[in-house]
């Protein structure tokens, strides 16, 4: 069995959030369709196949690039309605204002130079600007890296779940934990088994 402990944090972009400087120069901006196939190579690097890619695309997903000098150090996801998260076992439900962020990936050599605080920083002025008020993420409990960065640029911590992996169970069995209630609205198991819950 695998246990996973996972941290879900967010940003109010109804508050003033820091913006965080790189240290390196940079263009921050939501990428382009024809430049997710330029960057197919990139982008698998980070862990997302050209299908998943297609996938993310057609589910209206929106991915953030940075580049420091035309080449690309980093890039994020932006999700805008329900979803499943395999690696917790629950569906995310959000709600209209909501936008949730996944799959944050600065390229090896780019990292400690506050690149991903930057882009983070720039995600919350634009998802405010286009009327959104709250940003979601969860990261991995072991994952000292990206906790420090969730600390930098002010996300507060809002829930904990344990997910328990049992060979022959396709889906982890979940502990919501104490604060089961509040944001963020988590349901165990698939969207597809709970249609109701899927709004994308
Ligand atoms: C997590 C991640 C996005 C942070 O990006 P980043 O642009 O390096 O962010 P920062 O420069 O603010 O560094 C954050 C932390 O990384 C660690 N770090 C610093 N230099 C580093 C280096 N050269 N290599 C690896 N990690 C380093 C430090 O703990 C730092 O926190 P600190 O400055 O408070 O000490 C990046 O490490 C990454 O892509 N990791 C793999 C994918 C991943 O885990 N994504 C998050 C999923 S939730």
């Amino acid at each position: 069995m695998t246990i996973r402990c996972n941290i879900f944090f967010e940003a109010d972009l109804l508050q003033a959030d820091p913006m965080v400087p790189s240290r390196l120069p940079l263009t921050i901006r939501p990428a382009r369709f024809d430049e997710l196939a330029a960057f197919a190579r990139e982008l698998t690097i980070a862990g997302t196949s050209p299908a998943e890619v297609l996938r993310r695309h057609q589910q209206g997903e929106q991915a953030i690039f940075a580049f420091t000098r035309n080449q690309l150090v980093h890039v994020r996801w932006l999700v805008l309605r329900s979803l499943w998260l395999p690696d917790v076992g629950v569906t995310l439900q959000l709600a209209p204002s909501e936008a949730y962020a996944h799959n944050e990936f600065t390229f090896p050599e780019f990292r400690g130079q506050r690149v991903s605080p930057a882009v983070k920083s720039f995600c919350l002025q634009w998802l405010r600007s286009l009327g959104y008020t709250r940003e979601i993420v969860h990261v991995h409990a072991a994952n000292f890296p990206s906790l420090a960065v969730q600390k930098r640029v002010g996300y507060r911590p809002t829930k904990t779940v344990w997910s328990f992996f049992r060979p022959g169970h396709p889906e982890p069995f979940v502990l919501l934990g104490a604060r089961k209630r509040g944001s963020p609205f988590l349901v165990p198991g698939r969207p597809m088994l709970r249609p109701s819950l899927v709004n994308g």
